[in-house]
């Protein structure tokens, strides 16, 4: 099928790729010519695992512009992947997919009628919107026609996001029409059927079952987008306040994690306690679900002690190093990673800056080290005053304390025995529970996880 992918962020780009790997025919629309010009020299402007090797077995699929001029109207699909930040009061800023849909609109001519898809992280009633800027923009030059429109959001984890977009668990397609639905259908047939020779930078998981496909209103849709990333961050919260009680009456937590997560109806994902979630996501559509919530004057405790616990955690790792070392003033404090979690270089909501910067406030002096963040966070956060170190060994180098932030796994097993030697202070806090607390104990590191005894 000929396909516009509009914005070419994680969403649009990942999606773009892996339907022109799937044989689409994809037009990747970035209003941003610096981005378009290096993804038509083969450069691929964010981190994101196998995307490169993606692109590059399917580039003779993909093309890109930067202009609504170059616009084939003869496509069958337009996707929405645009920008949706938070407006700072939690709500939604949806310009840049009004801004799209007038494109759209002001595009279109009396043949072409492409299926409009919203794969942005759009506040209920947007599918609506989006139909109602088309069709109003359509009749300022007396084409009167309805335009098909369907919410289609994506379950896509950074960092494995071509993985979800070729092997999701389900896909849901939001829409009151047929003919927007079997479009879809057709989209994703070959990953609905899994026809497809699995690229080789994303092998296919031994015995991946078909994934599930469901049709809902696109109300419906857009809710189970936000409902979706609630859930994760609350199970994240609540694993992360027992972790709290857990340390006080000497559990380990990863134990009563490991014993609740068996049970199949609680599953064991997302159940890892530590200085909590991240990223461009959770807290955005946290936020956004209050924020929607608060405008039907109805509450959702829950969500919001989700979002309370979190923030909380970042600080706990403060506390720690406070019990341990007293005074922070002109204490040494190294960060192992940057990023908010690992396979990333993305360092929105991270809590690593959270934690640099109660840090800095309380008069320490901060180390940090990430294999891929590091240049992100210096053209991002000129402001923040930290040291960049180069290695692993230079960052423990005269360190009172190291704090464990983004579990990359060449920090799992790092030989923190030697490396300790050249700390000041032999204390690492696992913010994420990942290294093996007795070995360290042995090795005398003083050991502090978070929920763990
Ligand atoms: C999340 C969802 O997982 C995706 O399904 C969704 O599509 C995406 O948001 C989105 O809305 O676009 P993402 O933010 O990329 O994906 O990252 P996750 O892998 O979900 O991790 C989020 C944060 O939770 C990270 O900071 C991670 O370190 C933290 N986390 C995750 C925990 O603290 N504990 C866990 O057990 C799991």
């Amino acid at each position: 099928m000929k396909v516009l992918i509009v914005g070419s962020g994680y969403v649009g780009l990942t999606t773009g790729s892996a339907l022109a790997y799937l044989g689409h025919e994809v037009t990747l629309l970035d209003k941003n010519e610096e981005k378009i010009m290096r993804l038509r020299d083969g450069e691929v402007p964010i981190y994101e695992r196998g995307l490169s090797e993606v692109l590059d077995e399917s580039k003779q699929n993909i093309q890109f512009i930067s202009s609504w001029n170059d616009f084939d109207s003869n496509v069958d699909i337009v996707i929405i992947a645009v920008g949706t930040p938070n407006k700072g009061n939690g709500d939604v800023d949806l310009s840049y997919v009004e801004t799209v849909a007038k494109s759209i609109g002001e595009k279109l001519d009396e043949k072409s009628n492409p299926i409009i898809v919203n794969k942005s992280t759009v506040p209920i009633g947007s599918a609506r919107r989006v139909k109602s800027i088309i069709e109003d923009e359509l009749k300022k030059r007396n084409i009167l026609k309805e335009i098909d429109v369907a919410s289609n959001p994506e379950f896509l984890r950074e960092g494995e996001a071509l993985f979800d977009t070729f092997y999701p668990d389900r896909i849901v397609i939001g829409t009151e029409s047929e003919r927007a639905k079997n479009s879809l259908l057709n989209l994703y047939q070959p990953i609905l059927e899994q026809t497809f020779t699995p690229p080789r930078a994303v092998k296919r998981p031994e015995g991946f079952p078909l994934p599930s496909v469901i049709t809902t209103s696109p109300t419906s849709a857009e809710l189970i987008k936000y409902a979706a990333n609630s859930f994760l961050a609350m199970k994240i919260s609540f694993i992360n306040e027992f972790a709290g009680l857990a340390e006080l009456v000497g559990a380990d937590i990863t134990e009563v994690a490991k014993g609740i997560g068996l049970d199949k109806r609680i599953g064991s994902r997302f159940l890892n306690a530590g200085i909590g979630w991240g990223g461009s996501c959770f807290g955005k559509d946290t936020a956004a679900i209050l924020h929607t919530a608060s405008q039907y004057n109805y509450e959702m405790p829950l969500v919001e002690a989700t979002v309370k616990t979190n923030y909380k955690q970042r600080e706990l790792v403060i506390r720690k190093l406070q019990s341990e070392l007293k005074v922070l003033r002109g204490a040494t404090i190294g960060i192992l990673g940057l990023a908010f979690k690992p396979n990333t270089d993305d360092l929105r909501d991270a809590p690593s800056l959270d934690i640099i910067r109660g840090l800095i406030e309380l008069g320490a002096n901060v180390k940090v080290f990430d294999p891929v963040a590091m240049e992100n966070c210096k053209k991002q956060y000129p402001d923040i005053n930290v040291i960049y170190t180069e290695s692993v060994e230079e960052l423990f180098e005269g360190c009172d304390g190291i704090v464990l932030v983004t579990e990359w796994e060449e920090f799992l097993h790092l030989p923190y025995q030697n490396l300790a030697e050249r700390m000041k202070k032999k204390l690492i806090v696992d913010g994420r529970n990942v290294l093996d607390k007795e070995l360290l104990k042995k090795s005398g590191i003083i050991y502090r996880g978070i929920g763990r005894g």
